[in-house]
């Protein structure tokens, strides 16, 4: 891989964050690019002042959906350090993602890097509120002009960082999520398992029926069998059984989650019994109408852990702790963001350090 190039904005002003950032609002001065041929693989890597795109209306990403993306944080830590949360775990998703559309791979130890690198150069925007991060949102398009159904020969992939707070208007309030079965969002042997925009675009029309009803986000059913609960979207799902913690396994139409898989570990190493494995809304039902239901949270990237107070499902409404932030929901927010800011020991290994340095590979 060529060296980096640096065309960066040098900020003379310092950075002002709003108190309130809210989610993906605002964006910093620079991002990482580099672009992809069939004849030369990834080549021209750089640093440079972010701007518009320009594109060809043709552009295969406008018309067929080559697209896929990545999300995850930079923090300020409680030393005054920055680091960041599992990046490779994502590199490795975004080639996962890539592999299934027909996109190129990247090399993962180069884009941590170049991430790092980017990361460092935009420290000042790193907010240090308590819910608030550096989002950070690596994402690859087809970029041929050309209308064939075929895939593209060039590709983009850029890093775009976006100060943030709570992604949900809530904060850390609970959630309400609608459990409906009008429309699937993606199916096993499809996309599911893919982070690429169709997936969203699919879940608009029941986030809208979710909204209508009062809720915040839709809680996916299996597709095949509209019988199994699978994910919300934006985040994966947990439910707190009497005597289990379960997550719908990862049929094939789940993103696998890298805050899914800390929770399962930190749940396993807490000592819980903690079960990837089907469940069924009649299982959900049953059980919540036993009283065996205790708790149920979201895992995200974006989300963090995000409890759930109600489920609403036809004419039921299915209530958790009280309409309050769930107990074990609140005890891994602070264990998950306390690795992720440096107040808790990083027993696993899964912070990187943002330090400065320069590629020169
Ligand atoms: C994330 O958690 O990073 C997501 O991708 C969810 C959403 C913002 C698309």
């Amino acid at each position: 891989m060529e060296n980096i190039q640096y065309n960066v904005f040098e900020r003379t002003e310092p950075v002002v964050l709003p108190e309130q950032l809210g989610f993906g609002k605002y964006f910093t001065d620079n991002v990482f690019v580099m672009d992809y041929s069939a004849e030369k693989g990834w080549y021209n890597p750089r640093i440079t002042a972010l701007n518009s795109l320009q594109m060809h209306p043709a552009t295969s990403v406008l018309h067929y959906g080559q697209t896929i993306f990545e999300g995850l944080k930079a923090y300020y830590t409680a030393n005054g350090e920055f680091q960041l949360f599992r990046p490779e775990e994502n590199f490795i998703r975004l080639n996962n993602s890539a592999k299934r559309l027909c996109m190129p791979e990247v090399d993962v130890d180069f884009c941590v890097e170049a991430l790092k690198e980017l990361v460092w150069i935009e420290r000042d925007w790193i907010p240090r509120g308590e819910s608030d991060s550096l989002y950070v949102r690596p994402f690859m398009f087809g970029t041929d002009p050309f209308l064939g159904v075929k895939p593209s020969d060039t590709y983009t992939l850029i890093l775009l960082l976006s100060p943030v707070g709570a992604y949900y208007p809530e904060g850390f309030k609970p959630v309400k999520i609608l459990i409906q079965d009008e429309y699937v969002r993606t199916v096993r042997k499809g996309l599911g398992e893919c982070k690429t925009a169709g997936n969203y675009a699919a879940s608009m029309a029941g986030a809208e029926i979710a909204h209508k009803a009062g809720c915040t986000q839709t809680l996916w059913l299996d597709a095949v069998e509209l019988k199994y609960i699978e994910e919300v979207g934006t985040m994966n799902i947990f439910v707190q059984f009497k005597d289990e913690v379960a997550t719908p396994m990862l049929s094939g139409g789940i993103l696998p989650g890298i805050t899914r898989k800390s929770t399962i570990q930190i749940l396993k190493d807490w000592g819980f019994n903690m079960n990837e494995r089907l469940i069924s809304l009649e299982e959900l039902l049953n059980r919540y109408e036993k009283g065996e239901v205790l708790e149920i949270f979201g895992t995200g990237t974006a989300a963090i852990i995000s409890s759930v107070c109600e489920l609403k499902y036809k004419d039921r409404s299915l209530v958790f702790c009280n309409r309050e932030v769930g107990k074990l929901a609140e005890r891994l927010f602070k264990e998950l963001t306390g690795i992720q800011k440096g107040v808790i020991e990083d027993r696993y290994g899964w912070t990187a350090k943002v330090e400065a340095q320069t590629i020169t590979t």
